[in-house]
């Protein structure tokens, strides 16, 4: 059977979300930022940062398929869908709902430079540290997680379960 473990309630999820954008909004004062959403997962997480921010921000997004529809990371990213707007000379902060590997961040890095953008970094909500197999940094952290599989606040299991408004981790 299925179990579901609460692991972050919705009230602890504003209060990191707000440390995180009081950070975001002080580091990027007389800043031209742009959030890049990593699609799908990031949706609930950017909607509630951009707004807790007290800077002015643009959005955008893109699309990377590597996990399947597994539990695990296939390690090959495909981009399948790409920024639509200008970033050179812009600050980017790259908006994830977690980082495990590293792999998909590293690919991302890699690509938005190539656009020539004054800064490119990263903030991911949750971060599964101890699974990293690439060495990036990740500038901002919203709670750090062991090992196991976590659906909610945007977060799937095979599109499943990201309506719900808590972290859950889940035991097949
Ligand atoms: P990485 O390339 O291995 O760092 O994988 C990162 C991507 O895998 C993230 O964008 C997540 O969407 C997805 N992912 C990693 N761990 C989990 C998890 O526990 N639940 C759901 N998706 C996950
Ligand atoms: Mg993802």
């Amino acid at each position: 059977m299925t179990e579901f473990i609460p692991v972050l309630k919705k009230d602890s999820i504003d209060i990191i979300v707000n440390d995180l954008a009081r950070r975001i909004s002080s580091d990027y004062k007389n800043s031209e930022l742009i959030l890049i959403g990593v699609l799908k997962g990031s949706v609930i997480f950017l909607s509630d940062l951009m707004r807790s921010l007290t800077i002015p921000v643009k959005i955008d997004f893109v699309r990377v398929s590597s996990y399947g529809s597994g539990t695990s990371s296939s390690g090959k990213i495909n981009l399948t869908k790409d920024i639509e707007i200008d970033i050179k000379n812009k600050d980017v902060l790259i908006i994830e709902d977690i980082v495990d590997t590293g792999l998909t961040l590293t690919y991302l890095v890699d690509h938005f430079k190539s656009f020539g953008p004054k800064s490119v970094k990263i903030c991911s909500l949750l971060d599964k540290h101890e699974r990293r197999k690439t060495d990036i940094k990740v500038d901002y952290i919203g709670h750090a997680v062991k090992d196991g599989f976590l659906i909610g606040y945007g977060i799937d299991y095979n599109e499943d379960f990201r309506y719900l408004p808590d972290i859950y981790h889940m035991k097949l």
